[in-house]
């Protein structure tokens, strides 16, 4: 049995000293586990008939690395880096023994070892700057001196872990085994002991390759666009180049790029967002179930652009798919946009036809509803219509046992009132999947009035099954995400070209600040018709006073939808992306101007980013004082994984922080006053901003149950 007070266990099999260490879920390097590896190493090392120390661990994971937890503290001794010298100082040669995953600091553990055995399916990277980090425990120091310096600079950059046969190819590790990892990893010990090989200390090897400038912007240049707006990268290179530098020296620079990287903004940020994703899914009062349903055989009904994607999505994770549409054209439509789009998997090398061929075979096309009755859970997604939904969705129910989870994906009704349209409205709720599907890691659960907690646990079941980050709203309008962009940030947007900033003035500044596309490049590449479909039937649940997308409204009535019919709020050649600005628009924005008497005039980059920035901070406040969200940081998710908002600012509440409250609520005021009653400052933000506070600390809070849910 594994005593989780001792992660650390030494046994001696001959003159081969055994250290196994077992953290799970992921082997983390915390102090514990660092401590028994030090202790464990310091016996074998005086043991005399010990000549070779194998390092493996004792679950199917060397280790994801550092416990994140423990860089907001000063971290306790022995540090990593003091194990690794120890490592590397030991008079017999010491092995790791990688299996499953070697990242980060687990991979800096094993960098410092002698010797690296890997298993075939094992993983090895420094993901580090994804989370706005230098590797700090001798990675951008080792891993030139055993890769050469420019392999291990792009490793490092792309923060992408490799597979073991790559990592062999590269020189990181020195044998690659099938079976039985803690076998054939003694039987290395051994032939090295046999073949005198003795330590090689990884510090003291010479490093490879020159980075010079245009390899380092060739390297930068390819990873520009998952870098955009960022600064961790540079202090990489810093640190990078200085592994030509004695060993001493490299390392103290990287420690003090290290330590800068962990104090930046970028990295709070990241990491903020890091653990907000882990925190998205965890629910209160969820219920204690001694087994979880199988979700094995899925029904969705509704085969068009979402029904489809749904459908890939549970096919990719193994699931067996029923895709139902009344509609034979709509059914074959959807067959040839699936196959199309595996076959571009293919060709881009991102799966096997082997692969893509098994996932096509899960998913099978029917033209009943019937088909559902054997499904483990069903989702609905026909047309955007309530009367359409609420049939289908009783037909549904009327199939299905009344244990199984029946979920509808409307980006706009009301959940409750759909499932009221059942007779089991506590087993239905809203999955709110985003375009693409198959790509975007949000996940929005809409919980009725009527939807129970096990009814939730079941679609946040549904949601770690797809690897997608689950966020919990209140049924109201928009949700989470479309109300904040639709209240907040497109709002502005509009508004904006209202008062005389073009659309490509509008998209530029807001991509500068970071967002992936901006708000009408979004729009055309969506449909202005789709998001004018959308505010109609939100207008069934509430209103919104003119001019309330008055420019995307009159462009669907147009025909000007986008990309899609070669001209919305741009003109587009065929078959292109780029998007040309059109003086049609122009000219139609101040017609729709002058009708409402607001006069044009220069407005800068800064005002653009403030005001659609704030709006959508102001309005996510209201969300979460209404109670429709609970975590701030669950806005964070949403608008990070869901809406291109800049992971390295944290998302729009983090990054409300870092601005400030009292310094937001003050320009929120000066807005309300000049622009009108939409600017109205959430109570939340007035709150928090009076008492000094900040929306992370409000989130401790209510975690702490020191306040009161709002619902
Ligand atoms: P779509 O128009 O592409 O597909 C709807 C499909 O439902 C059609 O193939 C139609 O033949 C089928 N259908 C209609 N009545 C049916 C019935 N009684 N039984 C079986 N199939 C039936 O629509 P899309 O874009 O896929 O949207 C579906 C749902 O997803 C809507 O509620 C929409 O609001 C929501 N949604 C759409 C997003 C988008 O951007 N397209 C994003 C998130 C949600």
């Amino acid at each position: 049995m594994r005593d989780a007070s001792k992660p650390v266990t030494y046994d001696e099999l001959g003159f081969v000293g055994l250290i196994r260490f077992d953290n799970p879920p992921v082997n983390a390097l915390n102090h514990q586990v660092r401590t028994g590896l030090a202790e464990a190493l310091a016996r074998a090392t005086k043991s005399p008939q010990i000549k070779a120390v194998l390092i493996i661990s004792g679950g199917n994971m060397f280790s994801a690395g550092a416990d994140l937890k423990e860089f907001d503290g000063p971290l306790a001794e022995p540090s990593l880096q003091q194990l690794q010298a120890a490592i590397e100082m030991a008079p017999v040669p010491v092995v790791a023994a990688i299996s499953g995953l070697a990242l980060g600091g687990g991979l800096e553990l094993a960098l410092a070892c002698h010797y690296r055995i890997a298993h075939k399916s094992a993983k090895l990277g420094l993901p580090e700057i994804t989370l706005g980090i230098v590797p700090g425990a001798g990675g951008t120091q080792r891993l030139p001196r055993l890769i050469g310096s420019r392999p291990a600079l792009e490793m490092i950059l792309s923060g992408a872990p490799i597979a073991a046969a790559d990592a062999m190819a590269k020189g990181l590790v020195d044998k690659v085994v099938g079976g039985d990892l803690g076998d054939s990893a003694i039987n290395h010990c051994k032939s090295l002991v046999h073949d005198r090989l003795g330590p090689r200390p990884t510090r003291n090897l010479t490093v490879s390759g020159n980075l010079d400038e245009s390899t380092i912007s060739e390297i930068l240049g390819a990873h520009a666009r998952a870098l955009k707006g960022r600064t961790t990268q540079k202090l990489v290179v810093d640190a990078v180049r200085a592994a030509v530098l004695p060993f001493a020296d490299g390392i103290a620079i990287e420690a003090a790029n290290a330590n800068k990287s962990l104090a930046s903004r970028e990295s709070l940020a990241l990491r903020h967002v890091f653990f907000a994703e882990r925190e998205s899914g965890k629910v209160e009062g969820l219920p204690q179930r001694a087994t979880q349903p199988e979700i094995n055989r899925v029904a969705i009904v509704g085969a068009g652009t979402m029904g489809s994607g749904i459908a890939m999505v549970f096919a990719d994770a193994g699931r067996s798919v029923t895709l139902i549409d009344t509609d034979d054209a709509a059914l074959a439509r959807s067959g040839t946009a699936i196959r199309s789009n595996y076959a571009s998997s293919v060709k881009r090398g991102r799966l096997s036809q082997e692969i893509a061929d098994e996932r096509m075979s899960r998913i099978r096309g029917r033209t009943k509803l019937a088909d559902v009755a054997a499904a483990d859970i069903a989702i609905e997604a026909v047309f955007e219509d309530m009367d359409l939904k609420k049939k289908v969705l009783s037909s549904l129910d009327s199939l299905l046992p009344a244990d199984r989870l029946i979920a509808t994906n409307t980006s706009a009704l009301s959940v409750t009132e759909l499932g009221r349209a059942t007779a089991h409205a506590s087993r239905v709720l809203g999955l709110h999947f985003f375009v693409p599907a198959q790509a975007s890691k949000l996940l929005e659960i809409v919980r009725g009035k009527d939807t129970t907690l096990d009814t939730l646990a079941i679609a946040l079941d549904v949601a770690k099954l797809l690897k997608k980050f689950p966020v919990v709203s209140g049924d109201a309008f928009g949700f989470i995400g479309n109300r904040m962009m639709l209240d907040g940030y497109f709002r502005e947007a509009e508004q904006l070209l209202l008062e005389g900033a073009s659309p490509q003035q509008v998209d530029t500044a807001l991509e500068q600040f970071g967002f992936a596309m901006g708000p009408q490049r979004v729009s055309d590449l969506g449909g202005n018709d789709v998001g004018t479909k959308v505010r109609v039937q939100l207008f069934k649940r509430e209103s919104r006073p003119d001019p309330y997308f008055v420019i995307a409204d009159r462009l669907t009535k147009l025909g000007r939808l986008g990309q899609k019919t070669g001209r919305g709020f741009y003109r587009y050649l065929e078959g292109r992306r780029d998007a040309f600005p059109d003086p049609d628009v122009d000219k139609l924005i101040e017609e729709l101007a002058s009708e409402r008497g607001i006069v044009g005039r220069e407005i800068g980059d800064e005002e653009i980013v403030e005001r659609c920035v704030l709006a959508l901070i102001n309005v996510g406040a209201m969300v979460l004082d209404d109670g429709i969200a609970t975590r701030a940081s669950d806005i964070d998710v949403v608008w990070t994984s869901g809406y291109g908002f800049p992971r390295h600012l944290g998302g729009p509440m983090f990054y409300a922080d870092t601005l400030g409250l009292a310094h937001v609520v003050k320009r929120i005021r000066h807005y309300h006053e000049k622009l009108g009653y939409y600017w109205c400052p959430a109570g939340l933000i007035e709150r928090l901003a009076a008492e000094n506070s900040t929306f992370e600390q409000w989130d401790r809070q209510r975690k702490a149950g020191v306040l009161t849910l709002a619902v």
